[in-house]
């Protein structure tokens, strides 16, 4: 974790660059198209998007316009919930792939286990939408596959029930939801970890002055401290921006260490107003 263009090994071999630029809520055609130029330009070359965000033509655009060869680059996308099931889920994720305009993506994920909306069975649900997924990785159009906000029953039914392993799982992870049950679970599993809304704890942060001290320490601000705390976890970490002067300061994180009482710290942290993950995951 020395610098941006560290990796992570994924259990097949591809190695996902362990900060990601997120796309979330970047609805703007030309914001989505700088924001992911803006992103590269600084050192990323990993990009998060997803069916759901409905910016992938927009993302793809930026990516052909980033002067990266495309090799270079790491793209994420995931399969929007109404698009479950084998049919659905291989016409869509080909559909991807023309909206961005790739050849293949380096990651695929579902994007929720649809527990509650499904109108069936969620686990044979997931199962069937799980082999559409291997079957275009051994296809060669994904080179690697995974699952998003599965906690522990959701990927217990997918290790049980499949062929492959997921790869990774994209959860949501900062100080405030550390998800420990679901992070022991991946981690003995060989799934790699990705950290969604890392900054989520700064508008309650801001008074807290441990943490202002940190940040007076180190010469970071609480957003650097926050997302230092997801890397040094040793999570993916995925942080969005539309700004190019904090796309640059968000990836500015590897020049300094948290020590294990200031993880400590962070880790015990809690915050009332914050949607705990079952929220997010009984939809
Ligand atoms: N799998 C899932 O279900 C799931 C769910 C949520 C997110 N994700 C992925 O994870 C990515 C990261 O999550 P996120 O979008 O919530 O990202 P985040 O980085 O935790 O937070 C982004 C928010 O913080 C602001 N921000 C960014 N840098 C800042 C800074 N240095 N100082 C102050 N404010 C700052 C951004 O505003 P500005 O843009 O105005 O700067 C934006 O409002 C997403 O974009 C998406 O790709 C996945």
């Amino acid at each position: 974790m020395t610098s941006l263009s560290d990796t992570y090994t994924l259990s097949n071999g591809v190695k996902i660059p362990i900060l990601g630029y997120g796309t979330w809520q970047v609805t703007d055609p030309q914001e989505a198209v700088d924001g992911v130029k803006n992103a590269v330009k600084v050192g990323y070359r990993h990009i998060d998007t997803a069916q759901m965000y409905q910016n992938e033509e927009f993302v793809g655009k930026g990516i052909k316009e980033c002067g990266i060869p495309r090799e270079e680059l790491f793209v994420t996308s995931k399969l929007n919930n109404m698009n479950h099931g084998y049919d659905s889920a291989r016409k869509t994720i080909e559909e991807s792939l023309e909206k961005l305009d790739l050849d293949y993506l380096d990651l695929f994920l579902i994007h929720w286990p649809v527990v509650k909306n499904n109108g069936g069975d969620w686990k044979q649900d997931n199962i069937d939408t799980w082999r559409a997924l291997e079957d275009l990785y051994d296809e060669g159009k994904l080179k690697a596959i995974g699952v998003s906000n599965f906690a522990v029953p959701h990927l217990n039914n997918i290790l049980e029930n499949s062929r492959i392993k997921p790869m990774v799982n994209q959860i949501r992870l900062h100080p405030g939801v550390l998800q420990k049950e679901t992070v022991e679970l991946n981690r003995e599993n060989d799934i790699v970890i990705e950290g969604w809304s890392p900054l989520s704890p700064m508008k309650y942060l801001g008074e807290d002055t441990t943490v202002q001290e940190m940040a007076d320490k180190y010469g970071k601000s609480i957003a650097q401290l926050l997302l230092r705390w997801s890397v040094q976890h040793g999570f993916v970490t995925l942080t969005k921006s539309v700004h190019a002067e904090r796309i640059k300061s968000n990836a500015d994180i590897f020049d300094f260490e948290l020590t294990d009482e200031e993880m400590t710290y962070f880790d015990g942290l809690t915050f009332d107003e914050l949607s705990t993950p079952e929220d997010f995951q009984e939809r």
